[in-house]
C-alpha cells in the first residue's frame, strides 16, 4: 500500500513539475481502471483536458476506498486546483468533500452520486452523471416491447414475463434504481414480471457469466424469458453462458432477449450479431466533457454558465440516456 502511495505521489509530482503556472491542474480519481464504461469516461476527460489546455492526472483506486483516500490526499498535497472523483464507495463522499473544503478547492463527483445532504455541505461540490431511473425504465421498455411483438417469447404461455436480473454493485445508485425501474417499466407496459432469480455481479462480465451458468443449470434455459442486466458487461457475461448452451447463436428457437446499459462497443457488436436485444447509451463522452469543463471553470473562478451544459439546482449536470437497439438509437 505504502509503495503504491509513493508511486502515485511521484507520478503526481512528475506531472506537476511540467505544468505551467497558469494551467489548471485537475486531480481525478477513478474507482477502478478495469471497467469498460469508466475507460470511455477517462478517455473523454483526457481529450477534453487537452483541448482546454488543462493538466489532468488520473489515479486508479483499484476498487479500494483506502487507496483512493490516499490518492485524494496526495492530489491535495500536490496543490491541484480541482478534484474530479468517482468514489469507490459513494458513502465516502462526505470525507472527500470535507478534505476539499479544508483545502478550499472545488470537487466534482462523477458516476457515483453523493447524497444531496452531502453535496449541500460545500458550495463547491457538484455531481455529473445520468439519472439511473431513466436507464432502468428504458431497459424495461426494450424487453416489454420485444415481449409484446414476439408471442413466442412467452415460453410458458402464461402471459407473464419470467426474467433474471443481474445487478451491479451493492449500494450503487445505478444498481438500486436500474433494478427497480426496469421491472417497473415491464409492469407499466401491462406485463406481469416474475423474477426467477437475481444476483449481484459487480458490473463484471466474468462474474455475471459464472452466475448465469448457475441459473441456467438450476432453472433451465427453456424457462427463462429475459435477462435484464444493470450494464452491458454483465449482459455480455450472461450471453457467453447462453451461447455455451447453444442459445443466442442465431437459432430463433433458442433465443433469450438480453438487455444491458452503457452501449459499449462490445455490446453494439453483440447486437449486430443478433446475440443481444438492446442497450441504453450511457453517454460517457458528454459526462466526461462536462465534468472537465465544469472542473476547469470552477478552478479558474469562471462563470459556470458558459460551459455549454445546464447546471440544475446549482449542483448537478444530468446527461440523458438513449435507447439503442441493433445499432440504431430510438
Ligand atoms: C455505471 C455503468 C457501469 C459501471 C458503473 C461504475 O454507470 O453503467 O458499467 O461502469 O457505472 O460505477
Ligand atoms: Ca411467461
Amino acid at each position: 500500500m505504502r509503495k503504491v502511495f509513493m508511486t502515485a505521489l511521484v507520478l503526481v509530482l512528475a506531472v506537476a513539475c511540467c505544468a505551467h503556472a497558469d494551467e489548471v491542474k485537475i486531480g481525478a480519481c477513478i474507482y477502478r481502471f478495469n471497467d469498460a464504461f469508466m475507460l470511455r469516461f477517462r478517455n473523454a476527460m483526457s481529450a477534453e483536458s487537452e483541448k482546454l489546455g488543462a493538466v489532468i492526472t488520473i489515479a486508479d483506486g483499484q476498487d479500494n476506498q483506502t487507496t483512493q483516500d490516499e490518492q485524494v490526499d496526495a492530489f491535495i498535497a500536490d496543490g491541484v486546483n480541482v478534484l474530479i472523483v468517482n468514489t469507490v464507495d459513494r458513502m465516502a463522499s462526505q470525507s472527500i468533500i470535507d478534505k476539499a473544503k479544508a483545502a478550499n478547492i472545488p470537487v466534482v463527483f462523477i458516476n457515483r452520486e453523493p447524497t444531496p445532504e452531502m453535496l449541500a455541505t460545500y458550495d463547491k461540490a457538484y455531481y455529473v452523471g445520468a439519472k439511473a431511473e431513466e436507464s432502468g425504465t428504458e431497459t424495461g421498455e426494450l424487453v416489454a416491447s420485444y415481449f409484446k411483438a414476439h408471442p413466442e417469447a412467452d415460453k410458458n404461455k402464461d402471459g407473464k414475463l419470467q426474467f433474471i436480473l443481474l445487478k451491479g454493485q451493492n449500494g450503487h445508485q445505478d444498481m438500486i434504481l436500474r433494478s427497480k425501474y426496469s421491472v417497473e417499466a415491464v409492469k407499466n407496459a401491462g406485463i406481469e414480471p416474475v423474477e426467477l432469480a437475481s444476483a449481484i455481479a459487480n458490473w463484471d462480465k466474468l462474474e455475471a457469466m459464472k452466475i448465469m451458468n448457475g441459473f441456467i443449470m438450476s432453472i433451465g434455459p427453456e424457462n427463462i424469458e429475459a435477462v435484464i442486466a444493470n450494464n452491458d458487461e454483465m449482459a455480455l457475461g450472461a450471453i457467453e453462458a447462453l451461447k455455451a448452451q447453444d442459445y443466442n447463436t442465431g437459432n430463433p428457437e433458442a433465443y433469450i432477449p438480453v438487455v444491458g446499459v452503457d452501449a459499449n462497443a462490445s455490446a453494439l457488436e453483440a447486437m449486430d450479431k443478433g446475440e443481444m436485444l438492446g442497450t441504453v447509451l450511457n453517454d460517457a463522452d458528454n459526462q466526461g466533457i462536462s465534468a472537465v469543463r465544469l472542473a476547469a471553470a470552477l478552478a479558474e473562478g469562471k462563470d459556470t454558465g458558459t460551459i455549454g451544459y445546464e447546471i440544475t439546482d446549482g449542483k448537478y449536470i444530468w446527461i440523458p440516456y438513449q435507447k439503442v437497439t441493433r445499432g440504431e438509437k430510438q
